[in-house]
């Protein structure tokens, strides 16, 4: 299926407005703090599921499993006969307790866990911990870049000036900041007041939507059923603040996703997607995750679904 697809910031990459967070498929470390891991069965019927609707791409990181879940996706991929050159897989670098020079020193075990995958977007996962200038870190991913070992430069978790930042450093070397992956969603809408949307556009960057269904509650799952939060790790629980003063904060918008979702036969996290992914134009894509293959097929949906002006905007008013 051929979905409408955007450029990554001003880069030569092409990707779908929805891509395949792939978080759940990090073994054991932090990833796993979140969500429970998935064997590989079910990861691969995922990524088909998600290949099958017109996903095209993939986010991954080294912090989830170090290597694990960057291996769980590519063995999919492998199995699934997908060519090198039609999916783009993102991950990250982690800056704890580490100089620049790990980016260079560990970029050679990320190729490997990608197992003949290009690396089409590398991102400093985040702006702290690391032992370096976030100029220095930005500098050694630009020389991945000139040595064709990545294609494209990103950030995440930065701020707008951070995002500044990293993209005068990297024109030195005429370089684009691809995109800065950050919390965005119709219940985290932090982006329009701080900046980041406005340098996003000002810079030609692309804006990725991390847990863009607030970690599944604006599926509208939790509303029905308040008691399923207990099934829920606690640090997601506390990420995501779940609690009933939540839920009860935030039903009216759950109402309107569930009208809205009505009159288009569609799903509420479809409905979520689709409107994170056009109230800011093209500058906005997401990456939601998926622990089943239905919930990559949902996401996938989204794609098709179009929403009118007046939907987008209602939505967007009744957002606590
Ligand atoms: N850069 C960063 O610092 C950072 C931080 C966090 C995440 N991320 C990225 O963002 C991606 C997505 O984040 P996320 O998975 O935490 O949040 P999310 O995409 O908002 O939520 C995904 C969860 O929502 C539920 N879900 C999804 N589709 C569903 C559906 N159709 N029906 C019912 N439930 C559905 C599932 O929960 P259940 O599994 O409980 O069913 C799924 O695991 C990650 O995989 C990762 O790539 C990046």
């Amino acid at each position: 299926m051929a979905t409408t697809t955007r450029r990554l910031g001003r880069t030569d990459l092409e990707i779908t407005p929805i891509g395949l967070g792939c978080m759940p498929f990090g073994g054991p470390g932090i990833a796993n703090r979140y969500y429970p891991t998935l064997d590989q069965a079910t990861a691969t019927m995922i990524v088909r599921t998600a290949l099958d609707g017109g996903v095209t791409w993939f986010d991954t990181a080294e912090m989830y499993g170090r290597g694990y879940s960057e291996r769980t996706l590519t063995t999919a991929l492998h199995q699934l006969g997908a060519g090198t050159g039609d999916v783009v897989i993102a991950s990250k670098w982690t800056p704890w307790f580490r100089t620049a020079a790990s980016i260079g020193r560990t970029v050679g075990d990320r190729l490997a866990a990608l197992q003949g995958y290009p690396l089409g977007l590398h991102q400093i996962h985040m702006p702290h911990g690391s032992l370096s200038s976030l100029a220095s870190q930005v500098r050694a991913m630009a020389q991945l870049h000139r040595q064709g070992r990545i294609r494209a430069v990103g950030v995440s978790n930065f701020s707008a000036a951070q995002m500044e930042r990293a993209h005068a450093v990297l024109a030195e070397y005429g370089i684009p900041l691809a995109s800065n992956q950050v919390q965005i969603s119709l219940l985290e809408r932090r982006i329009e007041r701080d900046g980041v949307l406005a340098a996003a556009r000002r810079l030609g960057v692309t804006l990725i939507a991390l847990a863009p269904l607030h970690t599944g509650l604006l599926t509208g799952r939790f509303h029905e059923d308040p008691t399923l939060f207990r099934d829920v790790r606690r640090i997601r629980r506390r990420l995501a603040g779940f609690s009933s003063a939540t839920l009860t904060r935030t039903a009216p918008l759950i109402d309107e996703l569930r009208a809205v979702a009505a009159a288009h036969g569609a799903t509420l996290s479809q409905v979520a997607l689709s409107w994170l992914t056009s109230y800011y134009g093209d500058t906005v894509v997401a990456i939601p995750g998926a622990s089943k293959p239905r919930h990559a097929d949902e996401s996938a949906g989204a794609m098709s679904l179009h929403l009118t002006q007046r939907e987008l905007d209602r939505l967007a008013d009744v957002t606590p």
